[in-house]
């Protein structure tokens, strides 16, 4: 079930996102080539899956949650290209190929990074992807910008880059993961529940504490696989966080534990979603997804 949904879900979001890169004039091209390149190249699209199927899960149309679908995934992306600079992971491999700025160079990089965060929330409005009433559209954009700002993911990853080399306790730890990967997440269900156009409080609480708990599972996961993937199966490198210092949970409470915790998450999102009934079934296999995957 998961495959197919997927693999549908990836294509209608990519088919969203190639609108997204026309350059309107010629001096332009070389930024929104690298625009382009550091979206279009086969990430996992988790982050738009989880819109979809939270706007499903409330009876909504898919289709209703595209610009909800890019938004998330162009401040993933942009997320991406700044995360593997020289200044912060200084990383050379990205979704099998050469990074951003490995690939044009970092002051390009940086301002395709810049150029796919203002494009996130330009998607989030635009009438071409999605017909929301504006009092929605309000709420998700001030959800994204809470979640992708300095008190979600760019404050997580100021965090990372200052505990390099540090011993974090588990509570430290959890903290950085719910911000810099967590949030986004998070806000990635709130934003497709809201596409829905039927999101009662309720409803919103419990997949909160679904995101939540799949948010951190997310990173959990994410820091086991830098331990006992491979690079090719990864693509990116393997073992790139103990070579940097990075705090993980993996280190902090070796191997057998962090993925008995991630599974424990995955238990925790499912329990979260004992409210709704089949139409949350992809919400379902995402949880499980997120600590089976390879990748
Ligand atoms: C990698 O995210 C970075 C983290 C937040 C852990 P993904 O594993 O979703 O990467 P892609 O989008 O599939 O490349
Ligand atoms: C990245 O975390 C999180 C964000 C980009 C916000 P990582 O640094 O662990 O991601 P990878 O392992 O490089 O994909
Ligand atoms: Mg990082
Ligand atoms: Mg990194
Ligand atoms: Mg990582």
């Amino acid at each position: 079930m998961i495959a197919a949904y997927s693999a549908s879900s990836q294509a209608r979001v990519n088919a969203a996102l190639e609108t997204l890169f026309h350059a309107p004039l010629p001096e332009l091209a070389r930024l929104y080539e690298a625009m382009r390149y550091s979206v279009m190249n086969g990430g996992k699209r988790v982050r738009p899956l989880l819109a979809y199927a939270a706007c499903e899960a409330l009876g909504g149309k898919a289709e209703q949650a595209n610009g909800a679908a890019c938004a998330v995934e162009l401040i993933h992306a942009y997320s991406l290209v700044h995360d593997d600079l020289p200044a912060m992971d200084d990383d050379d491999l990205r979704r099998g190929q050469p990074t951003t700025h490995k690939q044009f160079d970092e002051a390009c990089a940086i301002l395709a990074g810049d150029g796919l965060q203002s494009l996130a929330f330009s998607a989030l409005l635009d009438p071409r992807l999605s017909s929301l009433d504006a009092a929605i559209r309000l709420q998700q954009v001030t959800a994204l910008a809470h979640a992708a700002g300095p008190a979600g993911m760019v404050g997580g990853q100021a965090i990372d880059l200052g505990s390099v080399g540090l011993k974090l306790d588990q509570k430290a730890l959890e903290q950085m993961h719910r911000h810099k990967t967590g949030a986004l997440i998070e806000v990635s269900v709130r934003l497709g529940a809201l596409a829905s156009g039927r999101a009662e409080q309720d409803e919103l609480k419990s997949l909160q504490s679904y995101a939540q708990a799949i948010g951190l599972a997310f990173q959990v996961q994410d820091d086991i696989l830098d331990v006992e993937s491979d690079t090719e199966t990864l693509g990116k490198r393997q073992g790139a966080d103990i070579a940097r210092g990075k705090p993980t949970y993996p280190a902090l409470l070796g191997l057998d534990a962090a993925k008995a915790y991630a599974l424990e998450l995955r238990d925790q999102a499912l329990h979260a979603l004992r409210p709704f009934d089949a139409a949350a079934e992809p919400l379902r296999e995402l949880a499980r997804y997120i600590v089976d995957r390879r990748n």
